[in-house]
């Protein structure tokens, strides 16, 4: 074991006034902060600074101003261009000017629907310059998702581009947009479209705006000066799947978020000024928030901004390339881009070709890291996978192997040992640690460390709620277990979330969406395992008498997930079955169905109402499935 791990965890928790004190001595603060924690103020309260400051500014004071700050690296469209830390600063103060000429002030909404281009980095850096309060919104959410945003952020602006570029298919946003804005009670007083060379969008004045005209007749303002923010105030929002059809609206402060990140970049993943880190993901998600755009920035390193995917763009080598061509120092990707790099590349071919260049190590996020694909990734790369946990309320790494304090221990199929900062406790039903090896609710001790959200967005109940179950405790919502060396392995949910590709989402909320079509019963979602994805979602649902054939309905529940909440969702399975099997009191048996859909042995329960319904279930996907290969 690292000495240097288990001495910084100890001191986190034995003392985390004194440790986070010194910890956030890596940021530029314009007031330091009086207090390290407060129960009702948070973490460095009194504390003033800004956050777009800490990633440019200060660097560029410093004497950094020529470092490389964000290379945009877009297989899709052939482009590759580079910033240094003063023209990421010049093009993130035009923005900011863009966006005080709209009347945008501290504390005002801003919503951005974006691809990985470096304006939505530019908007996100210029929204932290004069403290609005950015959300950034998935493109591969439905225009009904964005509009449930909409009306929770009450954004004043929002900022967009004519078109996302997925593989080899360009999807027009902005049709996107006005949908949203026609769905949504909030009226945005405007959005401003970032025109691509792939497609120009339709504007309608006087509400539209071009990104470019709106720049130069900005051009001459001032840049606005970073804004003072206290700690606790909200740097951004980011929504995330809850279990209901309503998503929960993560809010970040800016203080503890810049003392964690900086952290974590030191003491995780290695990475300070001058390193180049390239986290694929999307800005759409934490991952992207985090670590493509304000961790690599605070510390002063480069960050690659990606605009492609593992597969496709053009090869499985695209990463291999990228990670080559750009001297990536630590890379953090999904597992599912792994699994679907080795389905189409298994030998890794182009990996031997191109090498890894000066990579240290690969971390992984997201999802269950399965061994195998680990086992993969390291024999075929030689280099240390690290699988690592988070989620979007955390903002940061909680369970991980601290490679920067040199710790290499791992197990596959762990996710590593506590940060330090996080105190987890695996609890029983009964609110009670359960012995080692044994599985239990995975919890954290509050108060949760600095970075971690504090409150949802104009849900302070829904925020409650996180702690209800074992009083003191944070609920994560997965299930897990230490095993006897201290590793934690996660293992599942405890509620009806799933992770597709990476991508988290809420059975629940789709089984919401395959209820009200017309013809439905019953229905019930469930996450079905899947070689590439990890999970997808499959429905199955009972039709109501004199509804649409099987076929119909099929169509009709996959077309309206996919309309209601987005491409994203990826339901592309769905089976019409006579019931549904239910326990006496009613409650659908998901595990049994889960079961079914993954073609595994089942015990039928002996609390069923009706132990003829999964033989019949079984039957119906039989014959799905012997009618898919005819
Ligand atoms: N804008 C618009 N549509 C989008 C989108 C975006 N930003 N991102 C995804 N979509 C669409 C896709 O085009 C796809 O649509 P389709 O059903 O018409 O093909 C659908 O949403 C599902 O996308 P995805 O889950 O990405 O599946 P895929 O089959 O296109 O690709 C992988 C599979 C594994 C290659 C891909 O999911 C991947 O790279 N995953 C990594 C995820 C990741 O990095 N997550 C970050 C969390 S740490
Ligand atoms: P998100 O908020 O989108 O980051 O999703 C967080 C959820 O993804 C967690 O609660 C876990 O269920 C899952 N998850 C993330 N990383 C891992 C990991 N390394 N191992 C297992 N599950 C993970």
């Amino acid at each position: 074991m690292s000495d240097s791990y288990r001495q910084a965890w100890d001191a986190s928790v034995r003392d985390p006034e004194a440790f986070w004190g010194a910890a956030a001595r890596a940021i530029d603060w314009f007031v330091p902060p009086e207090r390290v924690h407060g129960a009702d103020e948070g973490w460095f309260g009194g504390g003033v600074l800004n956050t777009a400051h800490n990633c440019l500014d200060r660097h560029v004071a410093a004497g950094r101003g020529d470092a490389a700050a964000l290379i945009y690296d877009s297989p899709v469209t052939g482009q590759r261009r580079e910033y240094s830390y003063s023209e990421l600063l010049a093009e993130t103060g035009r923005v900011a000017a863009m966006l005080r000429r709209l009347g945008v002030a501290k504390g005002d909404r801003v919503v951005l629907y974006m691809p990985m281009i470096p304006q939505t980095v530019f908007a996100m850096l210029a929204c932290a310059r004069i403290g609005a309060v950015h959300s950034v919104v998935f493109g591969g959410f439905a225009p009904l998702e964005l509009a449930k945003r909409i009306d929770d952020a009450a954004p004043r602006v929002l900022l967009t581009a004519s078109c996302g570029i997925e593989g080899s298919r360009v999807i027009a946003y902005k049709p996107m947009v006005d949908e949203a804005l026609a769905l949504a009670d909030h009226p945005v007083e405007r959005v401003v479209v970032f025109q691509r060379d792939a497609l120009q969008a339709g504007l309608t004045a006087p509400r539209d705006l071009d990104w470019a005209e709106l720049g130069a007749e900005s051009a001459a303002d001032p840049l606005p000066a970073p804004e003072p923010m206290a700690a606790n105030d909200p740097l951004y929002i980011l929504y995330t799947s809850g279990t209901t059809g309503t998503p929960k609206g993560v809010v970040r402060e800016h203080g503890g978020h810049a003392v964690a990140l900086a952290w974590s970049m030191a003491n995780i993943y290695g990475i300070g000024a001058g390193d180049r880190f390239w986290a694929a993901s999307d800005v759409g998600w934490v991952v992207g928030h985090s670590y493509i755009v304000y961790a690599p920035l605070l510390v002063g390193a480069t960050t690659i901004l990606f605009e492609g995917k593992p597969v496709g763009t053009p090869d499985p080598g695209t990463f291999w390339r990228t990670i080559a061509a750009n001297q990536v120092k630590i890379f953090f990707t999904a597992p599912t881009a792994i699994r679907a790099i080795r389905k189409e590349d298994p030998d890794a071919a182009f990996l031997a070709q191109t090498g890894t260049g000066g990579l240290r190590a690969i971390f992984l996020a997201g999802e269950r890291a399965d061994p195998d694909t680990i086992a993969w990734l390291e024999e075929k790369s030689g280099l240390p996978v690290i699988d690592h946990w988070w989620q979007t309320e955390l903002g940061w790494p909680a369970i991980a192997t601290c490679f920067a304090l040199g710790d290499l221990r791992r197990k596959r199929g762990s996710a590593g040992f506590p940060v330090p900062g996080y105190a987890f406790e695996v609890l029983g039903e009964d609110g009670r640690p359960v012995p080692t090896g044994a599985s239990g609710s995975v919890t954290i001790k509050a108060p949760l460390p600095p970075g971690a959200f504090r409150t949802l967005w104009n849900n302070q109940a829904g925020f409650d709620r996180n702690f209800e179950s074992f009083p003191g405790h944070y609920e994560t919502g997965d299930a897990g277990h230490f095993d006897a060396e201290g590793f934690l392995h996660i293992m599942g949910r405890t509620d009806d979330i799933i992770n597709v590709a990476g991508h988290r989402l809420s059975t629940g909320q789709m089984e919401e969406i395959v209820a009200q079509q017309d013809g439905i019963a019953e229905c019930a979602v469930i996450g079905a395992d899947d070689a590439v994805k990890g999970m997808i979602p499959v429905a199955f649902v009972v039709p109501r008498a004199g509804a649409a054939d099987a076929d119909t309905l099929v169509r009709q529940v996959i077309a309206a997930v996919r309309a209601e909440l987005g491409a994203v969702a990826a339901l592309k399975t769905a089976h019409v079955v006579p019931q549904l099997p239910k326990t006496r009191s009613g409650k659908i048996l998901r595990n049994l169905l889960r079961k079914l859909a993954n073609g595994e042995p089942f015990a039928t329960p002996a609390t069923i109402e009706d132990p003829a319904v999964p033989g019949l279930i079984a039957a119906a996907l039989q014959k799905a499935h012997d009618s898919e290969r005819v």
